[in-house]
């Protein structure tokens, strides 16, 4: 073969593993799929600054059954507990007593870095919010439970309203899928970083079927900070509590919740309590603290 032909051989080589690899890095603004990775993970969406595979590593899930109706409390850091069982998540936010923190029938049901939830807990009553997903379904991670789903409903068509076109990227998540997830991201990150953004299995509000991942076209479809700087990400912010949902993981409030800033992740509270949450600039921790004082 001559010269000339493996050089043209050589740079057509190049080109097509440099095309390959600028698409496999990419996420599919209709489908938020991987074309290339698609076999392997189900998605993979890209963060700018560090590679945020959500809950996005295949795993088979194991069914687990749900018995158990109390949260676990790791240790004694922030509120008294009582395990009784509240009321259902229909109960509003007045006065907060010990048991809307710990039962899991209540929207303000407690999940952080001390606080678990039991490995068989899988919410009775989910259901798939009637919204746009980032990704072709069926899943189990569009599942909200049925309040929290209504109430992003109504989020998404008061957003959609205002020309704001918003897209669920993932909400309910298993304690197994939690797990995968996870040691994903230990995997790539390590476990200091995977621990600033990713909830250890039990830990996470994706299993209370209260949260809801978010994205935006123009947030490229992906779970970023940038969502929060995008026309969508800020009218969220500006509105969400009027649904019931607060921004969890807030700039400026990582020494409080433990994870780095996320304008995606919408957990359901009631209108109260998102009200009060964010009129006050406080995180969900402190506001139960001043709540059940
Ligand atoms: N990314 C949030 C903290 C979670 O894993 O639940
Ligand atoms: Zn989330």
């Amino acid at each position: 073969m001559k010269i000339r032909h493996l050089l043209i051989i050589s740079v057509l080589g190049i080109t097509l593993f440099t095309a390959k690899e600028h698409i496999s890095s990419r996420v599919d603004a209709t489908t938020g799929e991987d074309s290339f990775d698609k076999a392997i993970k189900e998605e993979m969406l890209i963060n700018n600054e560090k590679s945020l595979k959500d809950d996005e590593e295949l795993l088979k899930d194991k069914n687990q059954s749900n018995n158990k109706t109390d949260v676990k409390v790791e240790d004694k850091a922030s509120f008294g507990r009582d395990n009784n069982a509240s009321d259902s998540i229909n109960k509003d936010a007045g006065g907060v007593t010990p048991a809307d923190t710990t039962s899991l029938n209540s929207p303000l049901v407690l999940v952080n870095k001390h606080i678990s939830l039991p490995s068989n807990y899988k919410p009775e009553d989910l259901v798939v919010p009637n919204v746009s997903f980032s990704f072709s379904g069926p899943h189990e991670k569009q599942n909200m439970r049925s309040k929290a789903a209504k109430a992003l409903e109504e989020l998404f068509n008061a957003a959609d309203k205002e020309g704001m076109t918003l897209y669920a990227v993932s909400g309910f998540r298993s304690y197994s899928r939690q797990e995968s997830v996870y040691n994903g991201h230990v995997q790539s990150l390590g476990a200091e970083e995977a621990d600033k953004i990713s909830a250890k299995p039990g830990h996470s509000e994706h299993q209370t079927g209260l949260a809801m991942d978010i994205t935006s076209r123009s947030a490229g479809m992906t779970l970023s900070e940038s969502f929060g700087d995008t026309p969508e990400g800020i009218w969220v912010a500006e509105n969400a509590h009027k649904f019931g949902f607060i921004i969890r993981y807030q700039k400026g409030k990582e020494d409080l919740t433990g994870y780095s800033y996320e304008p995606w992740h919408l957990r359901y509270v009631g209108i109260d309590a998102a009200t009060e949450i964010m009129e006050a600039d406080i995180t969900l921790e402190n506001y139960l603290e001043k709540k059940s004082m």
